[in-house]
């Protein structure tokens, strides 16, 4: 069996963007939603949408059917209705009652099906990072204005109150003119040792699992979630967690294209099939004079977790910490301290309410590709060992045939992503 699509699905898909485009509903017109991918992560999404008010969850969608089964349980238990449970998301897309598409899937998958649901009428809500390429990212973006549907990265700091207010604070002017912004990350992971080959699990449909990703032979260390550490699916730990915090450092210093762009690491806590870096130290020059860095420690604990973002400026620093921040002076004294709170219910009620009566996005997916695509160069940087040259208007990188290589990806046929 085959799972590329078409020509008559994507004439169907075509025909379906007139037929199905969702209305923006009235203020309190109920929103239908499907979820695909049944990770710990599309779980959580679908039962945050499913207690919104006025929201149903009508399906739920995972190529491994043992995992699908909890998530369906998870809805039910939280909504009056159970949702369906699918394997293709396209029985998703072809569903007009269905408003929202929320794409929790692998990142390989994150563009490809969220244009497919722009084209099908839909809204979507898609995890970070929006795209495996920077290409991918490109055509969202073009996909969501064609279509014209609110399209949301799942970013969902950007609809913290605190983390709001402390990006008003250093527009305000609190600590002066703000030019360096460091973050970091740290997990103490183990190591993914080396797969073997063989069948993949029972019922699990690998080969939409892998969909526009050009078909592997099943590996026993791929999946789940493992797939981030390989280049073929994900985009190492600076485009998993990477990009929540690289967002922020965008979004208070006011950045969004970079001129320049370096990497440092690699993969040296552990010897074993992961190609992403487990320590990885990259940095983005951008115009005006201000520099965004992120260090990543995916296996090695160090005891600095409790500040996510430190900014710098002229008259102080501002750390965010706790999703809340602290405001110091130029001597290192605190000021100011606001503790923070965080629900991704935030995030999924600022879409809905533009959906429903146009309220701005917190985090349109022109600035969730921005900040994506700041991870994808980082991580062309490290690939290519150079650093990148890039032009301030659109983050294309410059003089550098190799890098731009990895501006795209080959596709599985029939799964080219096209707007
Ligand atoms: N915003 C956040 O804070 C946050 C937190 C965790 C994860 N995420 C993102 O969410 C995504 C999922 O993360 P996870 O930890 O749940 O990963 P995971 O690998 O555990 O789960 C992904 C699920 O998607 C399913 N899937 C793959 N291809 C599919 C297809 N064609 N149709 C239906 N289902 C398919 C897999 O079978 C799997 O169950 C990742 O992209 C990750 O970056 C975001």
């Amino acid at each position: 069996m085959t799972h590329s699509p078409s020509r008559r699905t994507f004439l169907g898909m075509s025909v379906a963007t007139v037929a199905s485009a969702p209305r923006l509903s009235a203020a309190n017109e109920r929103i239908v939603v499907g979820v695909m991918g049944t990770g710990g992560r599309g779980t959580s999404l679908a039962k945050t949408f499913a207690e919104r008010p006025n929201v149903q969850v009508a399906y739920v969608c995972d190529v491994d059917p043992a995992r699908v089964k909890d998530a369906q349980k998870a809805v039910s238990a939280v909504s009056k209705l159970e949702p369906k449970v699918v394997g293709d998301f396209r029985r998703i897309l072809d569903d007009k009652a269905v408003d929202v598409f929320v794409c929790a899937a692998c990142n390989h998958w994150h563009a490809p099906s969220a244009i497919l649901a722009c084209q099908a009428g839909k809204h979507v809500y898609v995890e970070k990072p929006c795209s495996h390429n920077p290409r991918e990212g490109e055509l969202l973006v073009a996909a969501a204005r064609k279509a014209d549907r609110r399209v949301q990265m799942g970013n969902q700091r950007r609809s913290y109150p605190k983390i709001v207010e402390a990006m008003q604070a250093l527009r305000e002017g609190v600590i002066g003119r703000v030019y360096f912004a460091q973050s970091w990350y740290t997990n103490n992971r183990t190591s993914i040792g080396k797969g073997e080959a063989g069948p993949p699990p029972a019922g699990l449909d690998y080969e939409l699992w892998q969909g526009p990703a050009p078909q592997r032979a099943f590996k026993s260390n791929y999946l789940h979630y493992n797939w981030h550490w390989f280049w073929h699916w994900g985009n190492g730990e600076l485009g998993n967690n990477g990009v929540h915090m690289i967002d922020l450092c965008r979004w208070g210093l006011g950045a969004d294209y970079p001129s320049q762009v370096t990497s440092a690491g690699g993969r040296y806590r552990y010897k074993d099939d992961q190609e992403t870096p487990d320590t990885h130290v990259v940095s983005f020059d951008f115009s005006g004079g201000r520099t965004i860095t992120w260090e990543g420690f995916s296996c090695n604990q160090i005891p600095l977790k409790a500040v996510e973002v430190l900014f710098q400026g002229e008259t102080g620093s501002l750390a965010i910490i706790g999703n809340g921040y602290t405001v110091f002076d130029p001597k290192g004294k605190e000021v100011k301290k606001v503790p923070g709170t965080s629900s991704d219910a935030m995030h999924v009620d600022n879409l809905l309410a533009a959906i429903r009566s146009g309220e701005k996005l917190n985090s349109e997916i022109e600035e969730g590709h921005k900040s994506t695509l700041l991870c994808h160069l980082g991580n062309i940087a490290h690939r290519t060992g150079r650093t990148l040259h890039c032009d301030p208007a659109n983050g294309r990188v410059k003089n550098d045939p190799e890098a731009l290589k990895m501006w795209s990806r080959e596709y599985a046929p029939g799964w080219e992503p096209k707007v």
